[in-house]
């Protein structure tokens, strides 16, 4: 198990850095490959370890993937009926989007999956799918949550579905703007008989929804509704190729880190902006971040463009509504910022962080506690005041949380005082920023490793 040693940054962080492969398209990728018939190509692919459990699954369900060089991997897709059984349990590591798209995807199999996960995972809520799935006919069992009446949590058992029993149709209002659950549905809903209808609070990241219209699948789309109705449809989908855009939420942590490092300026290049992602720039720049967006055209049917972030006076700010799903993965970053900012950041709308990797409103009270940084913990966010003093250096265990690490290795750059911040267990960061130290380092920062 390793912790990082952060030393308070002695100087400015600049430099041009590339991002890894987006995590939530890599998943994707790789599924609708799995499904489709052929040879696909998968470029641009930095094996974040959760992108690297999907492509295990598939494997364990009888797929052949290559691993062709160190940034591209290729599938032998077996189309939508061609998995066979796994021999053994599915492990999707820490991978929530692992273990709900799979559920979605094999639910409708003749056969039985199990899936499992780490520590964190196996904590997870999975009703939020379960329940869909089982109002089109789908079997989907798990335990029953250890606090929350009806709620359940994995290991879920998924199928089989018997012969001649296909899933029924599905019209479904989502409680929470969720992709995952969002995905899980419309991957269901490519098996069934009958329309899919699914309709969300706000709109979620759309990754799913554009892979599927370039594929060919029958979807339509209209605000924060989309269908799916596969009557006359030929259940194909083509080999494909595809180069993964750069992850937003990787090049976040890199990009604020600049806007809170005196001096600094950071560019990241090839990053996804799909405006389902973006919210996280947009909150930058209401606090007053220094920021700059050079669109580099598209990869993957997604907007990429080059980000260059620099430090600028932040200020406290409201941060509410509907850009909290678009910015969800950020919000730990963002109280990185507020922690900077002059006067009070109040983040609210935001109570689906206490079922993330870890709860993220509880664990980023501690972390910014842990600084010196006066904040208090509401039921759907935080309330955070900024100070541009020195943090104190922090001593945090990131409970398995990739972001979480991260965006404690950042607070400890503006820390200052003799003793270094301590990111304790910190291999999660792997997850989906195998590479975060050493970019970082390449920025200037200075960051031990101890095992
Ligand atoms: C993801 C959806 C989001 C996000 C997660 C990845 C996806 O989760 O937090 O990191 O790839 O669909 P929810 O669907 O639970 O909001």
């Amino acid at each position: 198990m390793a912790d990082l040693l952060v030393h308070p940054a002695k100087g400015p962080l600049t430099g041009s850095v590339p991002v890894p492969s987006d995590k939530s398209i890599g998943h994707r990728a790789l599924l609708f490959a799995a499904i489709a018939k052929g040879r696909s190509r998968v470029t641009g692919f930095s094996y974040g370890e959760d992108n690297v459990s999907t492509a295990n699954g598939l494997r364990a369900l009888g797929v052949v993937i290559d691993d062709v060089s160190k940034t591209s991997i290729e599938v032998e897709g077996v189309g939508l009926f061609g998995f066979k059984p796994a021999d053994r349990p599915l492990d999707c590591g820490n991978s929530g989007t692992t273990m709900r798209l799979f559920a979605g995807l094999l639910c409708a199999a003749p056969f039985t999956s199990i899936l499992v996960g780490d520590e964190t995972l196996m904590r997870r809520p999975m009703m939020r799918i379960a329940k869909p799935l089982r109002m089109r006919g789908a079997t989907v069992e798990g335990e029953a949550h250890k606090t929350k009446a009806g709620e359940i949590t994995a290991p879920l058992r998924v199928g089989p579905q018997p012969p001649g029993v296909p899933l029924g149709p599905l019209d479904y209002e989502s409680a929470v703007a969720s992709a995952q659950v969002k995905t899980a549905i419309l991957l269901s809903g490519l098996y069934a008989h009958g329309v899919t209808h699914f309709k969300e609070p706000t709109l979620s990241r759309d990754h799913t929804e554009r892979m599927m219209l370039s594929l060919g699948v029958p979807i339509r789309t209209v605000g924060t509704i989309v269908q799916i109705d596969p009557a006359g449809w030929s259940g194909e989908m083509p080999a494909f190729e595809v180069e993964v855009p750069g992850d937003i939420s990787a090049a976040a942590f890199l990009l604020v880190a600049a806007q809170i490092v005196a001096g600094s300026r950071v560019t990241t290049r090839g990053v996804g902006v799909n405006p389902t992602r973006t919210g996280l720039l947009e909150v930058a720049r209401h606090m007053g971040a220094g920021l700059s967006v050079e669109p580099q055209g598209e990869r993957a049917g997604e907007p990429t463009a080059e980000i260059t972030a620099w430090a600028a006076p932040l200020r406290g700010r409201l941060i509410a509504g509907e850009v909290v799903p678009r910015a969800i993965d950020e919000i730990p970053i963002v109280c990185a910022l507020a922690a900077r900012a002059r006067g009070t950041t109040t983040i609210a709308d935001a109570e689906e962080l206490r079922v993330k990797e870890s709860d993220r409103i509880a664990t980023m009270a501690g972390v910014l506690r842990s600084f010196g940084v006066t904040c208090e913990e509401k039921p759907d966010g935080l309330v955070i005041e900024g100070t541009d003093a020195p943090l104190k250096p922090g001593d945090v265990d990131s409970k398995g949380d990739h972001r979480i690490a991260m965006t404690a290795c950042v607070l400890g750059l503006v820390a200052s005082g003799e003793r270094p911040t301590r990111v304790r267990n910190a291999d999660c960061i792997a997850t989906s920023f195998p590479k975060f130290v050493g970019t970082l380092r390449a920025l200037g920062a200075e960051i031990e490793v101890v095992t």
